[in-house]
């Protein structure tokens, strides 16, 4: 066989592929999201995530602490408001004595380097389910936008790193960055959720909430799965806005969505591989019809390819361990 020029050669080593892989990952690029219970203790685990868990206030920083130590350093929260203080307005979103927001200072003093991003959006607060407030089953933007940077100022105040809108309200980033700024919190951020789509794979997230909309669906507000040119148009927006970060989600389905923001963007881009995704792997493990720990690299590994700087996943806790070098 006349065969000068062989690819083989290149992949013939594991040390020669160590060397000409394109693409790296550790534990620092990984966001881990924990969803807070409004009490002290306990670990209340989430069926359709097996492996995850809603936490006690005391336990998630004990979660936090030994992630750090894993090389984990960041965490996205979001509460879980008990149904008796969820009604139409979401008031509880803004209760600055609100038992979260506490919470959210003493997690400041105990792990003052980890970097801490808050959730906005009112889905948690609201009976609704919806990310915004609602009038005559219409989600109405500017009221919401209102409420979002109210809360931003909350969480601020608190002292944590970046607020992350999640709500895909129209111009929620430069009413929060106005509104940070004229409080004094320049240096609090936003990671914007720029490119979110309308998706199904949030189904086992919305369970560990109860957040599952008690009416219609919030294609209103998020994106329709079709399309790909819009996500540029709210990449330009954010950016005008001031979104220190942006993000795609989910990450699987949308991979050439994250390559596309990647190619486009003058800030970080961060990806959310949901909770669907998560659960997918986890069962199809449980039923061994993959080896887990395989496919959640390759998992990951793709979703950085495809140009994430920055990975929320509900596999950080775990995954971090496979990256160690010692
Ligand atoms: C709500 C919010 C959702 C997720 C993050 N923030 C659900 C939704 O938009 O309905 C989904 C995360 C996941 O599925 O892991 N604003």
């Amino acid at each position: 066989m006349d065969q000068r020029i062989r690819p083989r050669r290149n992949r013939s080593h594991p040390a020669v592929r160590e060397m000409m892989a394109e693409t790296d990952l550790s534990p620092n690029r990984f966001v881990w999201p924990l969803f807070i219970l409004d009490q002290e203790h306990g670990a209340v685990p989430i069926d359709t995530m097996p492996g995850q868990f809603r936490w006690g206030r005391k336990d998630a920083i004990d979660q936090m602490k030994k992630a750090q130590k894993k090389g984990v350093n960041s965490f996205a929260l979001f509460p879980v408001i008990p149904e008796s203080q969820k009604n139409e307005r979401a008031s509880e979103a803004v209760n600055k004595n609100h038992s979260y927001i506490l919470f959210l200072k003493k997690l400041r003093d105990a792990i003052p380097e980890a970097v801490i991003i808050t959730d906005l959006a009112l889905d948690p607060y609201s009976t609704s389910g919806h990310d915004g407030i609602v009038k005559n089953g219409k989600i109405l933007n500017d009221v919401t936008v209102e409420i979002l940077a109210e809360m931003a100022i909350i969480h601020a105040d608190a002292g944590i790193n970046l607020v992350a809108p999640s709500d895909m309200m129209d111009g929620r980033v430069s009413a929060i960055r106005k509104k940070l700024d004229s409080k004094g919190f320049t240096d609090t951020g936003i990671l914007s959720y720029t490119v979110k789509y309308a998706s199904a794979f949030y189904g086992p997230f919305r369970d560990a909430l109860s957040s599952t909309p008690k009416f219609g669906d919030k294609k209103t507000y998020q994106m329709d799965y079709r399309n790909s040119k819009e996500g540029l148009r709210e990449l330009a927006l954010d950016i005008k806005e001031g979104a220190d970060i942006v993000m795609i989600k989910p990450a699987l389905a949308y991979l050439d969505i994250i390559s596309l923001i990647k190619k486009n963007s003058t800030v970080p881009v961060a990806a959310y591989n949901v909770s669907g995704e998560y659960a997918m792997i986890k069962f199809a493990a449980q039923a061994k019809a993959i080896d887990e720990q395989k496919v959640i690299l390759e998992t990951l590994y793709s979703i950085r390819r495809a140009g994430a700087d920055i990975i929320f996943t509900y596999h950080a806790f775990e995954a971090a361990d496979w990256f160690s070098k010692s």
